[in-house]
């Protein structure tokens, strides 16, 4: 087994697409000793690029997190009825729906190849494992590279792709969960209980994600030898993330008390504050990524314009109560107690 380590401090300051992830973010992690991610997730690949250059002026040691291309089974027919339950939605922030997409791979293809060709340190994926000779290419160009899983078979299938190592994800993360399979997907893992389950299935290094907000919390995790801890949601309100203002405030607002994991936002299930939004859809709104995540961008863009909380997706994870505003190397200070 390889021997794996992120910098002075065992965390990753997780991956966030959709805009909490910058280039200022992940640089503040590297100048206060752990280790950022750049979250490729939605990006044109020239952004990807040009997000790359900024970090690289500043910093050594960096990750780019890659989206794999989702080939979950969908009911088209079900992704056109919730089409048409959005309608009032999109009367409500006055705008048009979208003609459903259902072709979209977030340039897979590209986002390899320019990693393959300007290789970063480290490549991590989420929502599916990639096959054995992209891992392979990857580790030739001179990356690490990180499989995120949710249950132990998913984690096999990583160990036989050739992984450097396994994010074991658990339900209480914030935002989207990496499952493979969202049919059968528990939202109810923890930390503490996945890593162990994962441990008794493959010989991998693991970093441990979702649910990490004290010093106690990382403490617990590390003590399972977890070589980091992927932290999210609580480096939402850091200075250097590019959260919106809405989404900031809604994490101390005492209105949005609690979370829920729900399809709504996007068609997989992605652990958000519970909204307006959650509580009209979470029912109805059936598997679909990425045709739902377009259905409802238009939506979402125009309540984040207003800074309406109740129509955009509020991804936060369980420990959210404890996430502060600050630098980013305060927030990590808060974390490791230094
Ligand atoms: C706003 C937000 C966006 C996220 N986006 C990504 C992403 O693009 N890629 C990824 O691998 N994980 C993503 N995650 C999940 C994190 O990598 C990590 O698993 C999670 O934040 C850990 O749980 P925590 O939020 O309780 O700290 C996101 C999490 C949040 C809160």
């Amino acid at each position: 087994m390889k021997d794996l380590s992120v910098g002075d401090v065992p965390v990753i300051v997780a991956p966030m697409a959709g805009g909490p992830s910058t280039p200022a973010l992940v640089t503040a992690a590297a100048a206060a000793g752990a280790l950022g991610f750049l979250a490729a997730g939605y990006k044109t690949v020239e952004n990807l690029a040009g997000e790359i250059e900024a970090v690289r002026d500043s910093t050594e040691n960096f990750g780019v997190n890659v989206f794999v291309p989702d080939d979950t089974p969908v009911d088209r027919g079900a992704v056109k009825r919730f089409r048409d339950r959005l309608r009032p939605e999109a009367e409500r922030y006055g705008v048009e729906l979208p003609e459903i997409r259902w072709d979209d791979d977030d340039h897979w293809a590209d986002k390899l190849s320019l990693l393959m060709a300007a290789p970063v340190p480290w490549v991590s994926f989420a929502f599916g494992v990639p096959d054995r000779a992209t891992i392979r290419g990857l580790q030739r160009a001179g990356s690490h590279v990180l499989v995120t899983v949710t249950e132990p078979f998913e984690s096999e299938q990583a160990f036989d792709a050739g992984a450097d190592g396994v994010i074991a994800q658990s339900g209480s993360a914030g935002g989207h969960s990496s499952t493979t399979n969202p049919v059968l997907y528990r939202s109810d893992t923890t930390t503490l209980d996945l890593i162990p389950r994962i441990r008794s299935r493959v010989p991998l290094p693991v970093v441990a994600a979702g649910g990490v907000a004290s010093r106690e919390d990382l403490d617990a995790v590390l003590g399972t030898r977890a070589f980091a801890v992927q932290i999210g949601t609580h480096f939402l309100k850091a200075i250097e993330a590019g959260t919106r203002p809405t989404h900031r405030e809604a994490m101390g607002d005492p209105r949005f008390a609690e979370t829920v994991v729900t399809r709504a936002f996007t068609g997989r299930p992605a652990r958000s504050l519970r909204n307006r939004f959650t509580d009209t859809f979470s029912d109805s709104a059936p598997l679909g990524y990425p045709a739902i995540h377009h259905l409802t961008a238009p939506i979402r863009a125009a309540a984040a314009a207003m800074g309406d909380p109740h129509g955009i997706n509020l991804w936060a994870g369980a420990g959210f109560g404890y996430a502060r505003e600050g630098t980013t190397a305060e927030i990590l200070a808060g974390l490791i107690g230094s």
